[in-house]
C-alpha cells in the first residue's frame, strides 16, 4: 500500500490553474473527513482533507460509508464560493462529472454512468459517491464541503465495485486525488462562469437514469415515474404514472428492474 502523500498529490495538479492557496490535511484516522473540514474555522483558499480510514464515514441520507484502512479514497474539499449561491445550481451533478472525468483517466472509459445526482456506476455497480454540504449564512462568500468516496483498492461484490475489480490492478490513490483536485477546480470554475447548461451535453452522454422507471423517496412521500432527463439547472424531470411532470432538486432514486422505456 502506498500511503497518502502530499508531494505526490501535488505533482499531479497543475497549480498554475488554481487561483487559491491549496492546503492539505492528510490523516491516518478521523471520524469523517467532511466533519473534520466543517469544524475548521473559515480559511482563505481550498482546504483538502483525506484520511487512510474514517471511523464514522457518512453517505447520503445518513447512511454509513465503509472506510477500510489504506484501501480507498476518502476525500473532502472545503471550497470558498465568492459568487452568488444561485451559481451553484447543478453543483452535485458537476462534481460527479469531475469524478467521472478523473476515473476515465485510469483505464475505465467505457460503461461508466451517473445515477442522478451523483452516484458513479460501472455496469450498474457503485464505484463512487459524493456528499455535498453547504456552509452558509445566506451571505457570500459561502463555503461548500465536497465529500467524495471512491472505491479504489478494495475487493468488492455487487452492488459495489472498485477500480481494482474493474482494471485488475492496484492504483496509487495519490495520483487519483491529484487529478481529482485538478478536474474539480476546472469544473467548478466553469460552473460558476457558465452555469449548469454548459455541462448539459456532457451529462446526457452519461445519464444512467434517462428513459428508466424509477422511484424517488422524498420528504413528502414516494414518487414513481419515467425519467425524461435533467433540465438546464440540473433538476431531474420525471413524468409520474398519471402523466404529471415533476422537477426534483434532491431525492434518493432507485431504479426499477424494468427495461428502459423509449
Ligand atoms: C453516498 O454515496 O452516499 C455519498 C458517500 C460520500 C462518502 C465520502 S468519503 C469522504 C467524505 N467523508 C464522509 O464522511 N463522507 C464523504
Amino acid at each position: 500500500m502506498i500511503p497518502l502523500n502530499e508531494n505526490i498529490i501535488r505533482s499531479h495538479i497543475d497549480e498554475t490553474k488554481i487561483n487559491h492557496p491549496l492546503y492539505f490535511h492528510l490523516l491516518d484516522t478521523i471520524h469523517s473527513t467532511n466533519r473534520f473540514l466543517k469544524d475548521l474555522p473559515p480559511t482563505e483558499g481550498i482546504v483538502i482533507c483525506c484520511a487512510e480510514t474514517q471511523t464514522q464515514g457518512r453517505g447520503r441520507f445518513g447512511r454509513v460509508w465503509h472506510s477500510p484502512f489504506g484501501e480507498n479514497i476518502y476525500f473532502s474539499a472545503r471550497w470558498r464560493i465568492d459568487e452568488a449561491l444561485s451559481c451553484l445550481s447543478g453543483l452535485s451533478l458537476v462534481v460527479s462529472l469531475a469524478v467521472l472525468k478523473t476515473l476515465s483517466e485510469f483505464d475505465i472509459k467505457d460503461n461508466l454512468t451517473i445515477k442522478w445526482p451523483n452516484d458513479i456506476l460501472w455496469h450498474k455497480q457503485k464505484l463512487s459517491g459524493c456528499l455535498i454540504e453547504l456552509l452558509t449564512t445566506g451571505k457570500t462568500p459561502a463555503e461548500v464541503i465536497i465529500g467524495i468516496g471512491i472505491n479504489v483498492n478494495s475487493k468488492l461484490d455487487d452492488p459495489w465495485c472498485s477500480l481494482l475489480n474493474i482494471t485488475k490492478k492496484q492504483h496509487d490513490r495519490n495520483h487519483i486525488i491529484g487529478r481529482l483536485i485538478h478536474h474539480l477546480n476546472q469544473y467548478l470554475q466553469q460552473l460558476i462562469t457558465n452555469g449548469f447548461v454548459f455541462f448539459l451535453e456532457q451529462w446526457q452522454a452519461v445519464d444512467g437514469l434517462k428513459g428508466h422507471l424509477i422511484t424517488v423517496s422524498q420528504p413528502t412521500g414516494i414518487l414513481s415515474g419515467i425519467v425524461q432527463g435533467v433540465n438546464n439547472t440540473g433538476q431531474l424531470i420525471i413524468i409520474d404514472t398519471n402523466g404529471t411532470p415533476h422537477n426534483l432538486s434532491s431525492g434518493d432514486t432507485t431504479l426499477s428492474k424494468n427495461k428502459p422505456r423509449t
